[in-house]
């Protein structure tokens, strides 16, 4: 009912469906539902909930368009998921390969950039994912939606132009891929923090766009009628009057030599050229002066709300820039602005001022702000700027439409950081003197620079209406498409396995603190972030790097809890730390996902390049991850940890991993798919069985000789029959296979490097080691030791001694590289003279002998760190830390695992996801024992 009227973004004007329910109009819907919520928020067990924000019942329902958007738990979540979703049913087939994305396209869009945020994914970097595993009217959720572009690229799917259809078309076809279903997809979208959520609202609500924009410029007209007069100013020729677009506010500091006050800006910015002079003369004593050795003033001051003393850096008005006659200009301030600025300071604050004090004390960035004396919220407004931005709020708040006012105060919110302290002087922009100085606030900190451009309202807001206008009209939301949660994604309110898709961009360990940056935001709604359940390490909120890993992980398991059996995950990853990159793995898994896929983007060859070593993360990596299906699970509950479990984890997994993947430039080369790596798989199903806490039913040696014997194995890869046949073809169309790249950081990788290296050329010692050495380089993590080239070759591979026939790995080398051995037999003196001292890869059942005289010595060698009596055990071999802790794990010696974990720097268990996983769960086993 009334779908029609609200596509076209508008508010439906007459009767509307919610939930099921006929409503006279929208208002009714909504009125219906801010009762009920009403009701709820007084009940003190729903408040109580983790993750409940801060704030009065008024407030948020003054937020919240129930129920579609709460900035609270949203108690009509269930009911959104069973009148819109689709139950999940496993007779419906369901396959999908892992696809990756590339988060850098779509940061231009309009869309995008008409409401920012700490950090965002852009919808249009999301919206190939969301057309590849769902289809139309299926449920997408992100548990940490921030400003809600998963949403955006959700309904986007329903409006995509012509022009980017074609487009994606074309280049799914170039990849074998049918066209996507188009059409609008649902979306869930949840956040700890009201902020984002009431960012992520306004974005995926339908609203009249146009009724929207006038009122917007309705708003900043009657603002200037009101305060127009705190802007005037007269120009430098005495007459002609002038209108203020910033103001800049210059830092008093003095001068350590004769005690002088020094204004920064007057003293050392070079007019002409815009910039800082690294030294200038004291106005007073004439002694040189630079930026290091100032000496701060803080001013005694009374706090305009609190009456009270307070002290704060001393600021003085040093430029004016402003147009007259048309023109852009600049000047220093006269009597006249001063006796305006006077007048202002002198006016009561405005009553809608948020005057709370931060809680410094838990903020990171606390320490620098609170001695400039930037507690409170109030402090960093100026006088001007204070009941500016409190009356752009206030004639927001006035707006009788529901949509329209929650629009204006999604637009004027947008001030609150440009208008404020926080908002630095940039007068050099790319290397060049001028640009704007609109929202020029360092991002990601609270940080109070020496020189503060304070923009009148008009300046920072006055050209963002037209963005807005292009950004929305053509972008349709619809109700009913969107459902907005305020809480933590450790527990959303939905029903198990009632979501299609997740797509998530989770908070990467200590980069960005956002309950503490949204609560400036938040302050002015009156409703703020419970940090609590904030996943973020933080010392100041004594949270470290394994309480992050805790937090994520009881994050995953509701996605895991959520998500229908068979379905996918896309992990967005951004931080460059291996022991955060680790602990998220580790999470994940602990979960009960399966990863099937990572990939980071080569922006130079403008592919995807798969992530083989944990250690070298240095770009956004995106990780597919999967629920295993109902039926593996079911069949392991059944059985248990038995041989046949773990060979039926390998059948599910195998099915789930792509069967080809192609690179995107010209010449087309097929890649290597690490995930299909036989000891990848292993680790796969490994960990499977310890995150169900039981035994790992097979060995690695009884493992990889099995493995080709149970599947089909071509160029280093595992797969199904089918798949390998579509393998083949594909092989036989682009016969150059692109290796993955390979770090040697470690033991393990260093074997797999020589693995690689001798299937491709058996080789003598001497041929080996030139090629070897230079692969050990910067990737080697700290403290880990990597036996010399000798002993890895003796206990991993075999060497041809010269007596018995040739090999068949070595022969077939021969005979295809030396023309003298063509055709030769494996018995022939010439092809083994040529074989004679070269090293080959054994083929599984020799391999298998080789590893398990392998693991008794990497046992022989753990038993020594759990004799090692010192402090800290400050270098080791991976390796034998491995093998001990998975011979541990087997006959559930916890202790065992958990006193040599303790034995070992933090790195070296932060930083091996293995090793992590063994010893989170003996931790937990044990715990739970206790
Ligand atoms: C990287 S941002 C997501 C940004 C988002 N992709 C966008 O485009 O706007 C991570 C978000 O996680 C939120 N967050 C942190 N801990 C959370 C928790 N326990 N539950 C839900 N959200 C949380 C933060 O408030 C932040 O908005």
């Amino acid at each position: 009912m009334n779908d029609l009227l609200q596509d076209q973004g508008g508010e439906a004007a007459g009767p509307v469906e919610c939930l099921g329910h006929i409503f006279t109009s929208d208002s009714a819907r909504r009125e219906h539902f801010l009762k009920l919520l009403a009701e709820k928020l007084q009940d003190p067990a729903f408040r109580q909930q983790e993750g409940f924000p801060q704030g009065a019942d008024a407030a948020i329902l003054a937020m919240s368009d129930p129920p579609y958007y709460t900035a609270c738990p949203n108690p009509f979540l269930e009911d959104f998921v069973r009148h819109y979703g689709k139950p999940y049913d496993p007779s419906v087939k369901y396959s999908r390969e892992p696809q990756t994305i590339d988060v850098s396209v779509g940061k231009t869009d309009p869309l995008y950039k008409a409401h920012s945020y700490h950090t965002k994914v852009p919808h249009l970097a999301i919206v190939p994912s969301i057309l590849h595993y769902t289809e139309p009217g299926d449920i997408v959720l992100d548990g940490f939606g921030g400003s809600g572009m998963t949403g955006v690229a959700a309904q986007w799917c329903g409006s995509a132009p012509a022009a980017y259809r074609h487009e994606l078309e074309t280049q799914w076809k170039k990849q074998g891929k049918a066209a996507p279903n188009w059409g609008s997809r649902r979306a869930i979208l949840n956040d700890l923090s009201p902020a984002a959520t009431f960012i992520a609202a306004n974005y995926n609500l339908p609203f009249d766009v146009e009724a929207f924009v006038k009122a917007g410029k309705q708003l900043l007209k009657e603002v200037e009628q009101e305060l127009g007069w705190m802007y005037d100013t007269t120009h430098t020729d005495g007459k002609t009057n002038g209108r203020i677009e910033y103001t800049v506010w210059s830092e008093v500091f003095t001068c350590p030599h004769c005690a002088g006050e020094v204004n920064f800006l007057e003293e050392a910015l070079d007019d002409a050229s815009k910039r800082v002079k690294d030294t200038f003369p004291c106005p007073h004593c004439g002694a040189h002066l630079n930026k290091d050795n100032l000496e701060r003033v803080l001013e005694a001051r009374v706090d305009p709300a609190s009456g009270e003393a307070w002290k704060r850096v001393k600021f003085r008005p040093a430029l004016i820039s402003y147009v007259a006659g048309g023109t852009r200009r600049e000047k220093q301030p006269d009597q006249g602005d001063l006796a305006v600025l006077a007048k202002i300071e002198a006016l009561p604050l405005p009553s809608n001022l948020p005057t709370v004090r931060f809680p410094i004390e838990q903020m990171y960035h606390g320490s620098r702000i609170a001695p400039k004396g930037f507690s409170n919220i109030h402090h960093f407004f100026l006088p001007r700027a204070a009941q500016a931005m409190a009356l752009l709020w206030r004639k927001a708040k006035d707006q009788p439409d529901f949509r329209i006012r929650e629009m204006l105060l999604f637009f004027v919110e947008q001030a609150i950081w440009g208008l404020s302290v926080l908002n630095r002087y940039q007068p050099i922009q790319q290397g060049k003197p001028g640009g704007s100085q609109v929202n020029r606030q360092l991002t990601g900190v609270y940080y109070v620079g020496s020189q503060h451009a304070e923009c009148s309202p008009q300046y920072n807001l006055g050209l963002k209406l037209d963005r807005l206008w292009k950004a929305f009209r053509d972008y349709k939301t619809a109700s009913g498409y969107a459902a907005i949660n305020t809480g933590t994604a450790a527990g959303i309110p939905l029903p198990s396995s009632s979501i299609d898709y997740v797509f998530t961009d989770p908070p990467f360990g200590e980069n960005i603190f956002y309950a503490d940056l949204n609560f400036l935001v938040e302050s002015w709604h009156r409703v703020t972030t419970d940090a609590k359940p904030e996943a973020i390490i933080d010392k100041f909120k004594k949270k470290a790097l394994l309480d992050y890993q805790h937090l994520m992980q009881r994050c995953f398991a509701e996605y895991c809890r959520v998500l229908k059996p068979g379905r996918w995950m896309t992990v967005v990853f951004s931080n460059s730390k291996a022991a955060v990159w680790n602990a998220i793995q580790v999470a994940l898994q602990q979960a009960g996902f399966v990863v099937a896929e990572v990939t980071a983007l080569d922006k130079i060859q403008g592919s995807y390049r798969q992530v083989t070593s944990t250690t070298a993360v240095k770009q956004d990596l995106v990780i597919s991850a999967y629920k295993p299906n109902g039926g593996l699970e079911d069949r392991f509950n059944q059985h248990g940890p038995t041989v046949d479990s773990a060979w039926d984890f390998v059948q599910t997994h195998l099915k789930q991993l792509p069967a080809v993947k192609v690179t995107s430039g010209y010449p087309q080369e097929l890649l290597n798919i690490v995930e299909r790596d036989p000891r990848r798989i292993y680790d796969r199903m490994a960990s499977w069985f310890i995150r169900h806490g039981t035994m790992v039913p097979i060995s690695t040696p009884e493992f990889l000789a099995e493995l080709p014997i149970r599947f089909r194995g071509t160029d280093g890869m595992v797969f199904l029959p089918e798949q390998l046949v579509e393998y083949e073809k594909a092989r036989a169309r682009i016969p150059q296979v692109a290796q993955a790249e390979l770090f040697v950081s470690d033991e393990r990788s260093a074997i797999d490097w020589l693995t690689n290296f001798l299937l491709k050329r058996p080789s003598t010692r001497s041929e080996i080691h030139p090629e070897y050495i230079p692969q050990i380089g910067s990737a080697k993590r700290k403290g880990e030791i990597i036996p010399e080239l000798d002993a890895l070759l003796e206990d991993n591979f075999l060497q041809y001694d010269g007596d018995s026939d040739v090999p068949n790995q070595i022969a077939n080398y021969l005979s295809k590289n030396f023309h003298d051995c063509r055709g030769l037999e494996k018995s022939d003196p010439v092809m083994k003279s040529r074989a004679k001292d070269r090293w080959y890869v054994p083929d599984p059942n020799k391999a298998q002998d080789l590893e398990k005289k392998r693991e008794k010595t990497l046992l022989k060698e753990f038993e020594t760190y759990k004799a090692f009596t010192g402090r800290k055990i400050k270098e080791s071999r991976l390796e034998v830390l491995r093998a001990g802790f998975r011979a541990a794990w087997s006959i559930k010696d916890y202790a065992t695992i958990l006193s040599v974990a303790h034995k070992l720097p933090d790195e070296t268990l932060q930083e091996d996801e293995k090793l992590l996983l063994w010893y989170d769960q003996a931790l937990t086993r044990t715990e739970a024992g206790a």
